[in-house]
């Protein structure tokens, strides 16, 4: 990571190296044209024209100083700190999903409410909205939005918009009771939003960040409408040399919330990036990043209830012989089974005692409809 403005210089020489080497900056995504069987080289081209003519501009005009540092710094936040800008949700990929996953007037349900995007788009697809955020900030903002959405709409459409400055860890709507979920929950730690003591990533460790995204997502699956579906905006990213594999962490816990994975989308950011990362380029053998993930996630028509205090097991494992990963489905109310592509099959009670997490125990007691299909602490990559 650079650290000032003549390692960014220095980077620019890397990216030079990099270009000669490789004749383009090694992204994230990679296009393959179909017909040739041919990597695409085209777009990354293009954009690395337009990237390197801005720099070269930037070098002309003598702005190559502390201040284009700062725009290189927009990445990530162990550079930007707490005061530097946030990423907003683009408002036409909210429209997109909006208008694909719900009809008019159905109930959407952001937990993670943000900056306004999914909120506005909802307002004018006359959806109604629920957004719940635990920062100050950023619901002032949103009240003063929604203020002005009312007022500079001459028609009103006949929704309701509800913004809650609580934290999503304890919705309070009732069970099986919205059409869709949508949120860009927070990316662990690496964009600061607030000091507010419920802020799921600040002054975590991503352990515990992880361990109130679950408690968020299964208040999710619990008031989302059987059939319906939640859609996670994430992205993976990488810090102080660790990469973190976010958007396998959701799917795993949405898996182990009982949800189905429905489909995933990629957002591609397109546009290369200019010279902060060069360095690590090769020093590391890491890509670019110019892609997020919109995770789609689907509430089963069927789920358990638990009203007796039992648990289930993951319906994913590993297999005893060979060691990949295993789905459970069930045959009956009481059995599940599971056959590996090596051979190896096993059928299991669903059913076991066991000892309920806290948060489990709160949930059941609260709506008295809980699905929970954990017994065993699920492990993750960077475990
Ligand atoms: C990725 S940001 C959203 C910004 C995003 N780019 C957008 O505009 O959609 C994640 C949001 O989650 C909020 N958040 C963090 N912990 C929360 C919690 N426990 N309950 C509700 N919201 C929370 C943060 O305050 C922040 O606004």
């Amino acid at each position: 990571m650079p650290k000032d403005v003549e390692s960014l210089k220095q980077s620019e020489r890397i990216r030079q190296t990099i270009l000669t080497k490789y004749g383009e900056i090694p992204l994230s995504i990679w296009r393959i044209d179909f017909s040739k069987n041919k990597l695409v080289h085209d777009i990354e081209e293009t954009q690395n024209k337009i990237a390197e003519q801005k720099h070269k501009k930037w070098i002309e005009k003598g702005l190559y100083d502390e201040s284009l540092y700062e725009r290189f710094s927009m990445s990530s936040k162990s550079v930007r700190g707490k005061d530097a800008g946030l990423s907003i949700f683009p408002y036409d990929v909210a429209e997109r999903i909006i208008k694909f996953y719900s009809q008019t007037y159905d109930i959407i349900l952001d937990p993670c409410a943000g900056h306004a995007t999914r909120m506005t788009a909802a307002f004018n697809l006359s959806r109604n909205y629920i957004g719940y955020d635990v920062s100050k900030r950023f619901m002032e903002h949103n009240r003063k939005v929604l203020k002005e959405l009312w007022s500079n709409t001459l028609v009103k459409p006949e929704i309701a918009i509800v913004l809650k400055e609580k934290s999503s860890e304890y919705i309070e709507e009732p069970t099986d009771s919205i059409d869709m979920v949508f949120t860009s929950p927070p990316y662990y730690d690496t964009e600061y939003y607030g000091d507010e003591p419920e802020q799921l990533g600040w002054n975590k460790t991503y352990k515990e960040f992880l361990d109130g995204l679950k408690r968020v997502m299964m208040q999710c699956f619990r008031v989302l409408k059987p059939n319906h579906f939640c859609i996670f905006n994430v992205n993976d990213f990488r810090k102080e040399g660790v990469f973190y594999a976010y958007h396998n962490d959701v799917i795993q816990l949405a898996k182990y919330i009982g949800f189905i994975i429905h489909d995933v989308i990629i957002l591609d950011w397109g546009s290369s990036i200019f010279a902060c990362f060069a360095s690590q380029i090769e020093d590391y053998k890491v890509t670019a990043k110019v892609h997020e993930y919109l995770i789609v996630m689907r509430k089963p028509e069927k789920y358990h209830l638990v009203w007796d205090k039992k648990i289930y097991k993951p319906n994913v494992e590993a297999c005893p012989k060979c060691n990949s990963q295993i789905v459970f489905n069930m045959i009956n109310e009481m059995h599940e089974s599971a056959k590996c592509k090596c051979g190896y099959s096993v059928t299991r009670n669903i059913k076991q005692d066991g000892v309920m997490p806290r948060e489990i125990v709160e949930a059941v007691e609260k709506t008295k409809e809980v699905r929970f299909n954990f017994d065993e602490e699920i492990k993750f990559d960077f475990e």
